[in-house]
């Protein structure tokens, strides 16, 4: 097991009709709030309608409109324009990771006089940053207990990681009920995300009984609950589930002590919705099972050995390479079962930018030093193997 310094400072507010505690929460942080949301999901579901009831006594500015792979310009650029014109107090996001990550960027940025676009590249490390407090409406992401925002930059195809410390939300509230209106693709598509969150940490060199133990229910618990909201999308229980077992995805906490893994098919499907604005969950699903075909070898067979027999009950008394291909197809049935499209073509990318997308890859997300290295070679080579 290897060293780590590990703290999570936001507390979760969890279950049906938690929000009531919003105005007590938010009256630690002042009046003056920014509220962020999407393209208006919160309205049709009430969402909006009950938090503006609720705060009715504070003093509130308005960011609306943040797109899915959430823009630098505008949004992150408004927002703190926004924070900055109207002294802002505390932020509030309300809806899925989108609107989450981009809020943490400008609570970052609010607090920062020079370009903001430096905080986000790591040029310029954060002295400090708003509170963020949100209300989640989407399982997917875990944005609401990690310290990460993914901020894309339509002019230079660029879609990067930002994380800083100073970005946890302070307070984020759970109600799964939020939830019940999450289309079927974008059900589909979180739980792609979140197996793959636990996936990028249990492959690789150093883990632990308890460690895989807490991956395998993690991945077992995205599958059983994903169809289950799928077949009845207000199944309060499969949704809770659903909920909490995304949350956990990106904060650390399923691989404290694991050995570093580089997160490779994050840094692939960033560039696929950089150049391609496509659903993040769905570039992971095509990608996640071409990278394992690519990277099975005599080095990685027994993780995917450990991964067929707990995940997926394959024979463990079977060669080992066959249980790793049984389990790597069985991965693939999986989204295909869940209709996630399963080819690059699918989500209108074809073959003509790979090589530029794999050259981008190569030169800022770093997988060179990830569990199986990737060059760009390898990077383009998974990238048409996905076509
Ligand atoms: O914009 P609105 O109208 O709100 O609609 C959204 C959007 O169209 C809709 N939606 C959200 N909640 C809903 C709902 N529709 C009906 N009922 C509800 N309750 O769903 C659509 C997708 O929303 P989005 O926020 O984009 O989805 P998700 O939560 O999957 O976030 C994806 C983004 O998060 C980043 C991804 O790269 C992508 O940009 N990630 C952030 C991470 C983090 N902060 O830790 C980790 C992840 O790896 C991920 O990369
Ligand atoms: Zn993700």
């Amino acid at each position: 097991m290897q060293n780590f310094d590990y703290q999570t400072p936001t507390r979760l507010i969890f279950g049906k009709g938690v929000v009531e505690k919003l105005p007590e929460i938010m009256g630690n942080y002042g009046k003056k709030i920014l509220l962020t949301y999407g393209g208006g999901s919160i309205k049709k579901i009430g969402l909006y309608d009950k938090v503006k009831e609720l705060l009715a006594d504070f003093e509130i500015t308005e960011l609306s409109g943040i797109q899915p792979n959430p823009k630098y310009d505008p949004s992150v650029l408004d927002g703190v324009k926004l924070c900055k014109e109207n002294d802002i107090d505390v932020i509030l996001a309300v809806g899925g990771g989108s609107v989450l990550d981009c809020s943490k960027a400008i609570a970052a940025g609010a607090k920062y006089d020079g370009d903001v676009w430096d905080l986000i590249s790591y040029k310029v490390k954060a002295r400090s940053a708003l509170p963020i407090v949100d209300i989640i409406t989407l399982a997917a992401t875990g944005s609401e207990y990690d310290c990460g925002g993914v901020i894309s930059r339509t002019e230079t195809n660029d879609k990067i990681g930002y994380m800083d410390s100073h970005l946890y939300p302070a307070v984020s509230f759970l109600d799964p009920t939020y939830t019940f209106t999450v289309s079927k693709k974008q059900t589909a598509a979180g739980c792609a995300d979140a197996m793959n969150h636990i996936m990028e940490q249990y492959f690789c060199e150093d883990s632990s009984i308890l460690n895989d133990g807490f991956m395998e229910a993690g991945l077992k618990s995205l599958m059983v609950n994903a169809v289950k909201c799928l077949e009845n999308p207000e199944d309060y229980t499969a949704r809770a589930e659903m909920m909490l077992t995304c949350t956990y995805g990106c904060n650390g906490i399923y691989a404290l002590g694991n050995s570093y893994t580089g997160w490779p098919c994050h840094g692939m499907e960033h560039a696929l919705s950089a150049y391609y604005d496509i659903t993040h969950g769905e570039g992971l699903a095509i990608i996640t099972p071409r990278w394992m075909k690519h990277i099975l070898s005599e080095k990685t067979v027994d993780r995917f050995v450990k991964y067929g027999v707990n995940v997926f009950g394959i024979d463990g008394t079977l060669d080992k390479f066959e249980i790793a291909e049984k389990a790597i197809n069985a991965t693939y049935q999986f989204f295909e079962s869940i209709n996630i499209p399963m080819h690059l073509k699918d989500v209108g990318i074809d073959e003509s930018r790979i090589d530029e997308m794999a050259h981008h890859v190569a030169v800022n997300e770093g997988l060179e030093n990830a569990w199986v290295p990737l060059t760009e070679k390898d990077i383009a080579d998974i990238f048409r193997a996905s076509l």
